[in-house]
């Protein structure tokens, strides 16, 4: 595994407003709950959207396209959208020093 700078600064991250980053050439969304930092898969498993772009809604990251929907922690695909299948989430790493943060893949 390498460890990518994802040039994404905790503090520009809001709770529940997923953002889009890319690291190694690969697309991820990056979503802030409660303080704590998620990455996850940034490209939808049904027909490819931006999950970057999707929303947040009771714990589930929601596909801008077609609503598909993931459990944030786990990346499982949620039961009542059965057109996604399950996503892969990473771990990350917030520098204490600045704020940066970082993804192990
Ligand atoms: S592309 Fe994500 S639900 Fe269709």
């Amino acid at each position: 595994m390498t460890e990518y700078r994802l040039g994404i600064n905790i503090s520009a991250l809001k709770d529940n407003e997923p953002v889009a980053a890319n690291a190694g050439g690969k697309d991820f969304a990056i979503v802030k709950i409660d303080g704590k930092i998620h990455a996850l898969d940034g490209v939808c498993t049904h027909k490819g959207g931006p999950l970057g772009k999707g929303m947040v809604n009771e714990g589930r990251l929601v596909c801008p396209w077609h609503g598909g929907a993931f459990e944030i922690d786990t990346g499982r695909a949620d039961e009542s959208t059965p057109w996604v299948t399950d996503i892969n989430v990473y771990r990350v790493r917030v520098d204490s020093t600045d704020g940066e943060v970082y993804i192990d893949f």
